[in-house]
């Protein structure tokens, strides 16, 4: 039981895993026979019932004749005449085995066999009672035969027993059946061709989908497949296409994207590195130097002759003590805005505002609207503050601004910052696409600095008119009200 179960599945696999070609082909091939062989049955059928009737009609018409011509011989018993009419009919008719004239009492007066009569037909044939025709059909070394007997009209004149053969039925239901397979073999043909050139148009273009398919799955993404018609299959091929074109798009994006972020990591680890030495260069040369002196005085007062002579090395002490803090402040402030720790982002801003109007000479207007005395955590604030930097900053190399803008607004979800200069303005998607821009990364740093806390940057531009640069950075409710 489990056996045939196992084998039916295996089969059902086998039958399932051949191709649609061989599947669409199969089942033309297959409907094209059982139509073609069961249409031929049917036809035999219907032709061998209506030439039973019809050999049966012909038998029945020899016996009618043979009566009538034979009437008055039977009713004189003259076997010559009868003799005569016999072999005249079984000539003149291709079906006809034989012929018989017998007297009232069954005796045979006349026949057509060439020596005595067969066994089967020695004995009389009983005519049912009140009708004067009997059929029966007798087996005979060359098949069947129909034999039939008619009583003659006159009472007790005799009868008249008629013989047809079917083999010229037989010859013909061969024929025709033979005419009726060579019919089915060619509608099968006929079937078998109209499904190959169907299942070619269907499946070839599914094969060539399917390269193209593996061609993307590897990642390459320029094969496209051939749109051959406007159906179905054409409109798959045509969407197959515009998604390999899309990915392909995405994937060069992807990869313009990584190259540009690989960039950035190495400025940014460059700047870090040069921003290192520039403080150990600053600590040595300024700091130390001033540390050296400190030291040197610090000696030479432990040394002082006399209270004014400490007093001035002192006073002198005093004044290397104020400028070395003063340039440990500067260095400090450099490296990390103490302002934006101390005061927040908003006072950052405006002093790195205040600082960039006096080197420019431009004016630039600066608002902050909103609860900015609360702080926001520390990562979104250093985001907006380098934004606003680099925007102020590109404002300063490429647009030779007449005015400039800074707003800061604080919403209950989100901190937005907008920097607005007037301008030459310049084509953003152009720049943000252009493949030299990679070694221009303050727009691309600026959006990806902005995409790692969860916010928007957006650029607009108008050549002539200016550029907006909007920050929207989410920043949750609860974070303004946990730090209050
Ligand atoms: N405010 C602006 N006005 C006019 N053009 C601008 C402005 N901001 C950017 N651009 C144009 O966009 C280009 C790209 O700017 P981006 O900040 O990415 O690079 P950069 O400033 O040239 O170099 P860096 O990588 O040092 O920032 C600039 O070269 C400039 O042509
Ligand atoms: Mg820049």
């Amino acid at each position: 039981m489990k056996l045939a179960t196992e084998t039916k599945a295996r089969l059902l696999r086998a039958a399932l895993g051949v191709g649609v070609r061989t599947k669409i082909m199969g089942i033309a091939l297959g409907l094209t026979l059982l139509l073609g062989l069961g249409v031929s049955l049917l036809l035999q059928r219907a032709f061998v019932g209506v030439l039973r009737e019809g050999l049966e009609e012909v038998g029945i018409d020899v016996a009618e004749n043979a009566v009538s011509d034979g009437a008055e011989p039977l009713l004189t018993r003259n076997a010559f005449a009868l003799q005569r009419v016999a072999e005249s009919l079984y000539r003149s008719h291709r079906d006809v085995r034989y012929v018989v004239f017998r007297d009232s009492a069954g005796h045979v007066l006349a026949h057509t066999f060439a020596g005595t009569l067969p066994p089967d037909l020695q004995k009389s044939r009983d005519l049912p009672a009140g009708r004067p025709l009997r059929v029966e059909v007798l087996d005979s070394d060359e098949g069947p035969i129909h034999d039939i007997t008619l009583g003659a009209p006159e009472a007790g004149a005799g009868s008249v027993q008629v013989g047809v053969t079917e083999n010229w039925l037989r010859q013909r239901v061969r024929k025709m059946t033979c005419q009726l397979v060579a019919a089915t073999l060619a509608m099968s043909l006929l079937g078998i061709g109209a499904a190959y050139v169907l299942t070619a148009v269907l499946t070839n273009p599914i094969r060539e989908l399917t390269e193209v398919a593996r061609a993307a799955s590897e990642e390459t993404f320029d094969r496209r497949a051939q749109v051959v018609a406007e159906d179905e299959i054409g409109e798959l091929s045509r969407a197959f296409n515009f998604m390999c074109e899309r990915l392909g798009r995405s994937r060069e994006e992807i990869r313009r994207k990584e190259r540009m972020r690989l960039q950035l990591l190495q400025k940014v680890i460059t700047a870090q590195e040069d921003e290192r030495k520039r403080v150990a260069r600053e600590l040595h040369d300024h700091t130390g130097q001033q540390l050296t002196t400190l030291a040197v005085e610090l000696k030479a007062l432990g040394n002082a002759a006399t209270l004014t002579e400490a007093k001035e090395r002192a006073q002198h002490l005093r004044g290397v003590v104020a400028q070395t803090l003063s340039a440990v402040r500067g260095l400090a402030f450099e490296l990390r805005p103490s302002i934006l720790d101390d005061l927040g982002l908003a006072a950052a801003i405006e002093r790195h505002v205040e600082d960039y109007q006096r080197e420019l000479g431009v004016p630039v207007d600066f608002e902050a609207v909103g609860p900015w005395s609360n702080p926001l955590p520390a990562e979104i604030e250093t985001t907006l503050y380098r934004i606003c930097q680099e925007a102020l900053t590109n404002a300063a190399r490429h647009a030779e601004p007449t005015h400039l803008s800074v707003l800061l607004t604080r919403r209950r979800d989100s901190a937005v910052a907008i920097v607005e200069d007037e301008g030459k303005g310049f084509d953003v998607d152009a720049a943000l696409s252009d493949h030299e821009g990679e070694r221009h990364l303050g727009l691309f740093g600026m959006r990806e600095r902005a995409g790692l806390v969860g916010g928007k940057l957006t650029i607009e531009s108008r050549l002539g008119r200016g550029t907006t640069v909007f920050v929207e950075i989410p920043c949750g409710a609860s974070t303004s009200e946990e730090k209050t």
